[in-house]
Parts: C-alpha cells; structure tokens; sequence
C-alpha cells in the first residue's frame, strides 16, 4: 500500500462514566500507571488472581521471537481455577450458567454441579485413553455439555479444537486431521431456528474422512434418530455414570491448552494455538477490568457461539476462573419472535451484555419498539466485538438498550490475541462512539505507516503490538513458519494484526477493518469502514457494506450495498432519489473523494457465520465477475436475494 489510510469520519461526542460505576470501579486508572511503570511486574500482579500449584521463576521468555513463553516454569490447572476453587471457597451452590435452550427449556447449573460433571467427563475421557496433549474435537450446539466438554479437556491436559456447529463436514474434518484429534464430542442435533438440525451425520460423514478418531461421544439433545457405529458411545452411558471424584493435576505454563482455526478467505485454515497459563492470566483479568464483574450480583451474558474466541474466552474461561453467574442461550435471535435476547435479558436480570455489532444493527433493523417492550433495567454495561461498530449503531444500542446509561465498552481483539487488548475501562474512559479508545493497562498497541514509524495523533496506518502479551497465540498448529510469515514479518519485531487505525487528535484508537478491504481511490486510502459509517448514519438506514471496484479512471471506485429500514419506501423513483441522497450524504459527511460511485439498495447482505460482511463476493457484484466460494456464507440464498432484490443506481 502506497500511503497510510485517510483520516476522514468525526465525531464529537463522548460519555464519562457514570458516577456510581467510577466510584465502585474493580479497576481504576492507576492501573495503567502501574503498567507503564513494570509491565511484567503488572502481569505478574493478574497472574497472582490465579491459583497456581507451583509458582512461575519468571515472567517472560522471549529470547527466541516470536515464539513466547510466559510465567516460566509455572503449573497450574485451568478447571481448578474454573471450578475447584469457587466450590472450595463454599461458593458451591452459586449459579455458574442459567441456560436457555432454543425451545424454552431451561437448566440451572451451579458451580458444585458443574464442577461434578467436569470430572465425570475428565474420568470418561481418561477411562477412552486420553491423555495430557492428545488432541480432542468439539463440534457441538450451545449446550452446558460444550463448556463441560472444554473444561474437561483442560483438567486433563487433552487440547481442545472446538468447531463451530455450523460448519460442514469438510471444514469438520480438515480441522481434525490438521490436529489428528484422537476423539470428537459431539450431539445428536441441536436446536436452530425453531428446528432441530442434526450435527450427528455431520460428524459421521467428517469422521470417514479421519483415520486418528477412535472414539465419537454422543450427547443426546434433540433424541432425533442417528446412525450408531463401532466407534460411537452416548455421553449419558459414559460420561454420566462416571466418578464424579477425580483430582486435577497441573500443568506447565505452557502447556498446550487449545488450537481454534480462523478460516482466512481463501487460504487454508489456521490452528491457532494457546497456552494454559499466560491465556488464563489476561481472560481472567480482561473480563474482570473491562466488564467490571462483580461476581455476587452480576449476571453476565456473552451472545457469542463456543465455537469462535469469544465464546472460549469469555463464556468459558473468563468468566468461570472469576466466578461469574453467566447466561448461556442455545438459539438465534428471532426465534420465536425478534424480542427473545431482551426477553432473556428480562427473564435473569442480566446486568452485562456482550454482542456483536452485526447483530446490533440487525436489532436496528427490527425496529426499537422490539426492545421497548420488555425491562431491561437490570442493564448495567454493553459491550461489542467483531467488527468496527459503526457510531450509529453504538449510539443506538446506548439509547435503545442501555437506556442512555450504561457504558459501552467497544473491544478489540481477535482469535490470535486470545484476550481482550483494546477497550475501555468502563469506571475510567470517556468512550467515543466508534472507538475501541486505548490499549489496556499492560498493552503497546500502536499504528504505524509503511515504513513501520508510529503515526503522529491524527494519522492512520497500520495497527501493530509492539510487545509480548500473556495471551498471545504461541503459534500456528503445525506450521511455524506460517506463524512467522503471517503475523512477524511485514514489520520488524511487531505483530501485525492485518487490521487498518487510525489515531485521533486525542491519541484515542479507531479500528477501520481489515486492510485489504481498504480501498486507494484517486490515490487515496479509504477505509470501508468509515464510508459504511457514514452511510449508517442516514435515518433511512439500517445496514451498509461498501466495497472498492475496478475503475478506470479512479483505480477503484466505491461502491455501496445498502439495507434501508423497515419503514423506508425503496420503490421505483423513491428508490432512485434515496439513492441520490445517499450519495451526496456520505460526500457531505467524509468529504467528495469519498462520494461512492454507485449504491445499490438490497434486501440482505453475505455474512460469515461469525456475522462478518463477506466483502469479497461483494467485490464480485460491483465487478460483474461470477461469484467465488460461497460455502462459508451463514446463508448461502443471500446472494440469489441480492441479484433479485438489487436496485442500482449509477
Ligand atoms: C478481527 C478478528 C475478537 C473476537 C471476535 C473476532 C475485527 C474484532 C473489533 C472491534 C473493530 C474488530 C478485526 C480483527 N474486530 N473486534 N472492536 N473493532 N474491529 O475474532 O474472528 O479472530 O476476528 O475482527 O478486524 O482483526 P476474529
């Protein structure tokens, strides 16, 4: 890329904290003195909120980058400091997960009930003849089994790949021999969308494929019928008749806790790998700084699904090593009405949510009446993940679900970084809607230019961690020259994160998505993200994904796809003038280089399962090329619905 990216979106405003959260905050704003001052000594203070069997005799190695080590020659159990410890401290009888299955049955599971079946299964799982560092598959819905199944792995030094519920039996098993798991855990189905849907022939189909599994354990969720073979075994014939005794043994620092694959677009997938005790460190620490956990009234819930990071880091690990009562919900958003999240919001009394901002702007969508119906006065903080939150989309889910009050805490990180590592302090910072704001206590993140020098406040390039973090992905399965070419090499002695930031004349961060979805207009950079911004910020809008198009005379021009609300009439010469409006809205609001040379209005938009814009088929339509790989699309008819549904305007 030639130059650094554009500075082009403001915005002005910004919210304190409020008072009573500043006051009664678990993390001030000493912390980040203290950081600066002894980074490693700071680490080693959260590592101190652990129990650890044998203390660390130092903090980091990193004689030999990019390949870490951190609290060297420490061991310690990931489920002890999950589970055995809170039940020790008398806290048994507190509840860790009120779960909520999609059709409406529900399970209350306490910390001592948790703590049981997690060495049920740890015993089953030994009696199947696995040991510490064999590798296990999780491919399994949202149900308590996925975090008993996680935890179990780790209270007997198994790796766990957990993957996602939703991917095919290709992906399935790519991802199992990539790590020549021994053993999958799975269920017969689970509940999608008002129906059961069957994973059990997923697996079985997966599992032709792979010679290393022995043994396929079966929960029962769904009792839909399934093919049974020689190497299937229920969970509640194996698992549930186990001891429930079993002694957790620690392990070192880092050991091997587990590999989760982030598929790149084209590429084959990447097993990134994490370790036991610097991964545990700064989830643990990460959810109690930046949600601010109060684990005697807090009822948290984290939307995320199991199978990607967030859910590994913030269902299972963060909030259980702190002790949490936590909200575990099966299903989607819309079944059976679009008001479930806030009715499950009302039902527990959830003082935390933690979302995505796709899902935010499809709430947008829906209308704020959905919302309004139900109290949602419990609600104390938000937080968002995934994506650049757009400032309308934030702005909204201040007001609409955070009743003006509650602090958003936009959070930035990714599979790789394993934690949290740009947010807020909800009880410190005066968020700015848009912004993930600063590193955290303990955190360098910096952008730099091409040339690998620290952009100057007002100035965009490249976001980079200059230095080591305890949850950092040690490596990629298998592959560590991947591990080097891929994320150490495009800077010396910096991690890349692939992502494009921009500071402001304050110094405060802003993400603006993924450079290669950057667009070079007339020899400028422009990021996506801020023209979708500033398409958001239409009141006749409700979703946008902008991409840059082959042009002639510009090099790319933008082009925009947009969603408009539900109340916005798109027909015909109503269409056209919207579309006319729009354009001259987002040149008024970032300036003429940033006019999209075309905007078409749609009914949907191409998303990963993870719930992020698919830019590149995108690409493909403002091209009029023939559309790539669509397997990864969350639902593969979008795009049949974008052609039919189109309304272009040139
Ligand atoms: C990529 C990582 C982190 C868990 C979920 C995604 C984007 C993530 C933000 C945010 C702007 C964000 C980045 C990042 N991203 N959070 N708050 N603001 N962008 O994990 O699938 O590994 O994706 O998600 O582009 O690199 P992931």
């Amino acid at each position: 890329m030639s130059e650094t990216l554009e500075n082009l979106l403001q915005e002005n405003r910004q919210f304190p904290p409020p008072d009573a959260l500043a006051a009664s905050a678990n993390v001030t704003a000493a912390a980040y003195d203290e950081a600066a001052a002894d980074r490693l000594g700071f680490w080693e203070a959260q590592a101190r909120r652990l129990s650890w069997a044998t203390p660390w005799e130092s903090v980091l190695d990193w004689s030999n980058p990019p390949f870490a080590k951190w609290f060297v020659g420490g061991k310690l159990n990931v489920a002890y400091n999950c589970l055995d410890r809170h039940v020790e401290a008398g806290r048994g009888s507190k509840v860790a997960i009120h779960w909520e299955g999609e059709p409406g049955d529900t399970r209350t599971i306490t910390y001592a009930d948790l703590h049981r079946s997690v060495c049920q299964a740890a015993n089953a799982l030994t009696d199947l003849g696995v040991t510490a560092g064999d590798r296990v598959a999780i491919y399994l819905p949202m149900i308590p089994e996925a975090a008993v199944a996680m935890l179990a792995c780790a209270r007997i030094g198994a790796t766990h790949s957990v993957v996602f519920g939703g991917f095919s039996a290709d992906a399935l098993s790519g991802r199992i021999q990539d790590a020549s798991a021994k053993v999958v855990i799975t269920a017969d189905g689970g509940y999608r969308r008002g129906k059961p849907s069957g994973l059990k022939p997923i697996v079985d189909e997966a599992v032709a494929q792979c010679p290393t599994i022995q043994h396929v354990l079966v929960v029962r969720r769904t009792g839909q019928d399934v093919a049974w073979g020689d190497k299937d075994l229920w969970w509640h014939e194996t698992v549930e008749q186990a001891s429930p005794e079993h002694e957790a043994q620690p392990f070192d620092s880092e050991h091997p806790l587990f590999i989760l694959y982030t598929s790149g677009t084209t590429a084959k997938p990447k097993g990134i790998l994490h370790t036991t005790g610097g991964y545990l460190t700064q989830v643990s620490y990460t959810h109690h700084a930046v949600f601010d956990l109060k684990p005697d009234t807090d009822v948290f819930w984290c939307t995320a699904d199991i199978g990607w990071v967030t859910g590994h880091s913030y269902i299972v690990y963060g909030p259980l090593s702190n002790g949490a009562t936590q909200i575990m919900y099966e299903g989607t958003p819309d079944t059976p009405h679009k008001g479930r999240f806030w009715e499950i919001v009302e039902k527990y009394r959830a003082t935390i949510v933690y979302t995505a901002p796709t899902l935010i702007r499809t709430m947008m969508k829906w209308g704020e009446d959905i919302p309004a119906k139900f109290d949602l006065s419990s609600l104390r903080l938000l937080g968002s993940v995934g994506e650049p939150i757009n400032p309308e989309a934030w702005m909204w889910y201040r007001k609409h679900i955070g009743r003006d009050t509650c602090p958003i805490v936009d959070t930035w990180w990714q599979t790789e970084t394993g934690g949290i590592m740009i947010s807020p302090l909800p009880g410190v910072t005066a968020t700015k809607p848009g912004s993930a704001m600063t590193p955290l206590p303990g955190i360098s993140a910096d952008v730099v230019d091409d040339q690998g020098e620290s952009v100057p406040n007002g100035g965009g390039g490249y976001l980079v961690l200059r230095e080591p973090w305890p949850s950092m992905l040690r490596t990629i399965w298998g592959d560590d020259q991947r591990f080097v070419d891929t994320y150490w090499s495009r800077f010396d002695g910096m991690y890349f994160a692939g992502d494009g930031a921009k500071r402001d004349a304050d110094g405060h961060l802003w993400l603006l998505g993924r450079v290669d979805d950057v667009m070079l207009v007339s020899g400028h950079n422009i990021s996506t993200t801020e023209v979708e911004s500033a398409l958001v910020s239409h009141p006749s809008v409700a979703e946008a994904a902008v991409v840059g198009a082959t042009d002639p005379t510009t090099g790319q021009a933008i082009v925009a796809f947009t969603i408009p609300r539900g109340h916005v009439d798109s027909e015909g010469d109503a269409g056209e003038a919207l579309i006319a409006e729009l354009r001259n809205h987002v040149a008024k609001t970032l300036g003429p280089i940033a006019k999209p040379r075309q905007i078409m209005l749609v009914p949907e938009l191409p998303k990963t399962r993870s719930g992020k814009i698919m830019r590149r088929l995108l690409r493909d339509v403002a091209e009029n090329r023939s559309l790539g790989d669509v397997t990864t699309l969350q639902d593969s008819t979008v795009m049949d619905l974008i052609a039919s549904g189109m309304k272009t305007g040139k």
